[in-house]
């Protein structure tokens, strides 16, 4: 009886600790986060150049549309001038900025695929500064925008090198009508199970979602793929928690779950299926909603959601140009 109150006294401190750690590295990360994001109020030319890649990708998306929506990207065209604008004020050589240029490559295509068909975009071109707009009318169009991949090109892909896979690897978000099978998603997901975890505690699970109504539910509630026809296979990578052992790790599921996430990506690729991630980021109503919907257990935590098909005979993608070595790497001394 004696040492049955000792251990839950024992246990209550254990537990008390382990809380009093986790909120304070939650308020150290919290901190150091809002002292150094994106956000609306940031003067950091880093942080801008997001801001910028961020706003741009929202017209590489509406120009890959196969359903092509004239006069599409308001909202993210007067969100891009904005950003633009702030890049030109804080970095000396915005001109050469990759970001800075890949929005403009972006928006010479939207430009030239209205002129087209005679698409009146006046209100489009009063949003950006006359200077940034004869930029971009003048630009080769190389950095960003959309291209077109034909299916035939992911013929062989199993037989393919690690350096193809990865170069031709593209988030695709629009299906061949063509269903995928259990069969087909059991290659991949066991082929990411090769995936590197923590101590080996393989944290990562794959929750497959076939039923069209789920899928439809689940994407509404994600909220970031609107505007697409509904994919035939969606899957959910989550983390259980269950596979750590201590407070200091509580964030080793998102990096565990991540590293499985891309491992998969690229193991739908080698199978020849085609895929997109999708985000997680929702509110912890929503989640509870999703978590509800896809039966998905207290222990797990969300990673990434994955639409899955086949490739269509042509799919028009975005270019999403990446950042050059040089602005990614630096060598420690
Ligand atoms: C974690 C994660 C979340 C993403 N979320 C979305 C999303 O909600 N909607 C979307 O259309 N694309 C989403 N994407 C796809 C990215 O836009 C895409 O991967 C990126 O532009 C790079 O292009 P690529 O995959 O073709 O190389 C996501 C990608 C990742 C890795």
């Amino acid at each position: 009886m004696g040492n049955s109150i000792i251990d839950s006294l024992k246990k209550a401190k254990r537990r008390y600790v382990a809380q009093w750690t986790l909120s304070s590295l939650d308020k150290y990360r919290g901190h150091q986060y809002l002292d150094t994001y994106a956000g609306p109020d940031t003067d950091d030319a880093v942080a801008v150049k997001a801001q910028v890649t961020f706003y741009a990708h929202q017209i590489e998306k509406g120009l890959s549309h196969s359903d092509f929506r004239y006069g599409f990207g308001k909202k993210a065209l007067a969100n891009l001038s904005r950003a633009l604008d702030k890049l030109r004020s804080l970095d000396d050589g915005y001109a050469d900025n990759e970001a800075y240029l890949s929005a403009l490559s972006a928006l010479h295509e939207y430009i030239v695929r209205h002129n087209a068909v005679g698409y009146d975009i006046t209100d489009v071109r009063r949003l950006f500064a006359a200077d940034v707009w004869s930029a971009a009318v003048e630009t080769e169009g190389v950095e960003g925008g959309s291209v077109v991949v034909s299916a035939s090109t992911k013929n062989g892909n199993g037989e393919k090198t690690f350096r193809e896979l990865a170069h031709e690897r593209h988030a695709i978000r629009e299906y061949a009508d063509t269903p995928v099978t259990l069969v087909e998603l059991s290659e991949a997901i066991d082929l990411a199970r090769t995936a590197p975890s923590v101590c080996n505690r393989q944290a990562a699970r794959v929750h497959v979602i076939q039923d069209a109504d789920l899928i439809a539910k689940a994407l509404k509630l994600q909220g970031g793929f609107n505007g697409y026809p509904m994919p035939p296979a969606l899957l959910l990578v989550t983390a259980d928690n269950r596979s750590f052992l201590n407070v200091y790790e509580h964030n080793e599921g998102f990096i565990d779950g991540g590293l499985f996430g891309m491992q998969l990506l690229m193991s739908l690729e080698a199978v020849g299926l085609a895929a997109c991630p999708l985000n997680t980021v929702m509110s912890v109503e929503t989640e509870n909603k999703a978590r509800t919907l896809l039966h998905i257990p207290e222990s797990e935590v969300f990673i990434m959601y994955i639409t899955v098909g086949h490739y269509p005979e042509q799919i028009r993608l975005c270019k999403s140009q990446r950042y050059a070595l040089s602005s990614i790497m630096s060598v420690c001394e």
